[in-house]
C-alpha cells in the first residue's frame, strides 16, 4: 500500500508518496501565493492551499493505482488563523505564523492577564505569530468577520476537513494556539474565555497518529482514490519534521532551516522553560518537545538570492566561501521580526561591519552565519535549562547546503547528523499515516524502520573557537540597536 503526506508549506505545498516499507516514490511541489498587505503582516488564501493539495495529489499518484492510496496525513505551518462561517466558507484570507500584527494583543495577554497565568493555561505565553493573539486582533479590528466565526482552524487541519468533512486537529498543532493545555493534551477553558472563544468553535482533537475519517467519496472519485483511504491527524511541520529525521525518544534533537528556523527537543516528560522563550508543546509521537522558532532562517538566504543578488544558483554564490569564522560582516536575520528567543516582532534585519573591502561572498557568508547565531541564541536558552545537546539531525531547504551544515555544526559546537532524506515534514506525514493504518506499532517503530543516517558534519575544535567569538560579538549587536527599531 502507499502513503501520502503533505507539507502544507509557506511559499509551496510538497507532497511525498511512500510505500508500506518506508521508500520515497515520488515528490511533488506546488507553489501559491503569499502576500504581505502591510509591513510585518503576512496572508494565505486557504483555497489557494486546496487547490495545490488536490492538483498535487492528482500527479504524486499519476503513475500508480489510486486504490492503493491508502492513508493520507500532514505535516503543516503552524498557528496560521483560518476561520469558517457556518456554511463552512472561509471568512477571511488566512493570517499566518509569520504575521507580527498583534503587539497590542501580545500585550494584553503577557501583562493584563499575565504570563504566569498563561504558562499555567498552556504551558506558553503570548507570541505575535501564535493563533489566539489573532482571534483577539480579529475581534478587535473586524468585528464583522468575528461575529461570523462558526469553526476557527489551523492550515492543514483545513486540509483535512476538505478531504474528510471532519473539523480536527492534533496534538502538535493545536500546542500553538495559546487555547490548548499541553500539558493535559485539552483545549483550555480558562483560554477559551479570555479569547470569547466557545468550545464548539473549536476543532476535535486528535494524537497525530489517529485516524480522522474516511475520504469523502466525491473526493475520492475526484482524485481517483479508493473511499477507503483513511485521513490521519498529522502534525504542526515541526513535530511532522521530528517525525521524518527520526527525532523521537527522550533528548533527540532536529534543526530545520526551511522559511522558518527552528530547534526542536524532543521530550518523554512534559516542562516548561520558566522564561517561557522556548514552546513547550505536544510531540507527534504521543510524548512532548521543547523548542525554539526564529521566523526568517532560508528565507533569508533566499531573499537575499532572489531578491538581492538576482540568482538562482545558490551554490554557485557558496563556492567563494573559504574564510570561515574570520567574516568582520555580521547579519541579523530578523526579516520579519523575532520569534525565539528575544520575542520581539519590531526588530529587523541589518547587515553590519561593513568596509571597503567588503565582498558579495563576505555578505552571502554573514547572512549563512547570522542565521546560525540566531539558532545558538535559542539553543544557549536550552543549555541553560540544562538541556545537554551532543548532536542533532537537520532538515529544510537549508540543510541541502554543505556549507551551512558546517557552518551551523562550529557555530553550535554540535555533530550534524545528515539523513538520507531531507524531506522532513512530508516523510513524516507519510509516516503517520502509516502508523495510524497498522503498517508500524508505534511512531518510535517507523522512525527506527524508514530514518537512516548517512553521514556525520563534525565540529572542528580551532573553527569552533573561532566562531565562539565571532557569536560573542553578535551577541551585542540587537541589543545596542533594539532601541532603534522599536523607535
Ligand atoms: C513554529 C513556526 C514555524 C511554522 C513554519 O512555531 O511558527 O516553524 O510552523 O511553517
Amino acid at each position: 500500500m502507499y502513503y501520502i503526506g503533505v507539507d502544507l508549506g509557506t511559499s509551496a505545498v510538497k507532497l511525498l508518496l511512500m510505500d508500506g516499507k518506508g521508500a520515497i516514490k515520488n515528490i511533488v511541489s506546488k507553489e501559491y501565493p503569499l502576500s504581505f498587505p502591510k509591513p510585518g503582516w503576512s496572508e494565505q488564501n486557504p483555497e489557494d492551499w486546496d487547490e495545490q493539495v488536490m492538483a498535487g495529489i492528482k500527479e504524486l499518484i499519476a503513475d500508480i493505482d489510486g486504490n492503493e492510496v491508502a492513508g493520507i496525513s500532514f505535516g503543516g505551518q503552524m498557528h496560521g488563523l483560518v476561520i469558517l462561517d457556518k456554511d463552512d466558507n472561509v471568512i477571511r484570507p488566512a493570517i499566518l505564523w509569520n504575521d507580527g500584527r498583534t503587539t497590542k494583543e501580545c500585550d494584553y495577554l503577557n501583562n493584563t492577564i499575565g504570563k504566569d497565568k498563561l504558562s499555567e493555561y498552556t504551558a506558553n505565553i503570548a507570541f505575535a505569530g501564535f493563533t489566539a493573539p489573532k482571534i483577539l486582533w480579529v475581534k478587535e479590528n473586524e468585528p464583522e468577520n468575528f461575529a461570523k466565526i462558526a469553526k476557527i482552524m489551523l492550515p492543514k487541519d483545513y486540509i483535512a476537513y476538505r478531504l474528510s468533512g471532519v473539523h480536527c486537529t492534533d496534538v502538535s498543532d493545536a500546542s500553538g494556539m495559546l487555547l490548548f493545555d499541553v500539558k493535559n493534551r485539552t483545549w483550555s477553558k480558562e483560554m477559551c474565555e479570555i479569547c470569547s472563544v466557545k468550545e464548539e468553535q473549536l476543532a476535535k482533537i486528535f494524537e497525530s497518529y489517529e485516524t480522522v475519517g474516511n475520504i469523502l467519496p466525491d473526493v475520492a472519485k475526484k482524485l481517483g482514490i479508493s473511499e477507503n483511504c483513511k485521513i490521519v491527524a498529522g502534525a504542526g511541520d515541526n513535530a511532522a519534521a521530528a517525525v521524518g529525521t527520526g527525532t523521537v525518544g527522550d533528548g533527540a534533537c532536529n534543526i530545520s532551516l526551511g522559511t522558518s528556523g527552528t530547534i526542536f527537543i524532543s521530550s518523554k516528560n512534559f516542562g516548561v522553560d520558566s522564561n517561557n522563550a522556548l514552546h513547550s508543546f505536544a510531540h507527534a509521537d504521543g510524548t512532548y518537545h521543547l523548542m525554539g522558532c526564529m521566523l526568517s532562517a532560508a528565507s533569508c538566504n533566499k531573499w537575499w538570492m532572489d531578491e538581492i543578488i538576482g540568482t538562482k544558483d545558490y551554490a554557485a554564490e557558496q563556492k567563494g566561501i573559504e574564510k570561515l569564522g574570520e567574516n568582520h560582516v555580521f547579519f541579523l536575520p530578523y526579516l520579519m521580526g523575532e520569534r525565539s528567543p528575544i520575542n520581539d516582532p519590531m526588530a529587523r534585519a541589518t547587515f553590519t561591519g561593513i568596509t571597503m573591502d567588503t565582498t558579495r561572498a563576505d555578505m552571502t557568508q554573514a547572512v549563512l552565519e547570522g542565521v546560525a547565531f540566531a539558532l545558538r541564541d535559542s539553543f544557549e536558552v536550552a543549555r541553560s535549562l540544562g538541556v545537554d545537546i551532543k548532536r542533532s539531525k537537520i532538515c529544510g531547504g537549508g540543510a541541502k547546503s554543505p556549507l551551512w551544515k558546517k557552518i551551523v555544526a562550529n557555530v553550535l559546537n554540535i555533530k550534524i547528523d545528515v539523513i538520507e532524506s531531507e524531506e522532513g515534514p512530508a516523510l513524516g506525514g507519510a509516516m503517520l499515516a502509516a502508523v495510524a493504518n497498522g503498517e508500524y506499532a508505534s511512531v518510535q517503530a517507523a522512525a527506527d524502520a524508514i530514518v537512516k543516517i548517512v553521514d556525520t558534519v563534525e565540529p572542528d575544535p580551532e573553527l569552533v573557537a573561532k566562531y565562539e567569538a565571532r557569536y560573542q560579538e553578535f551577541k551585542r549587536i540587537y541589543p545596542a540597536l533594539k532601541p532603534v527599531f522599536n523607535a
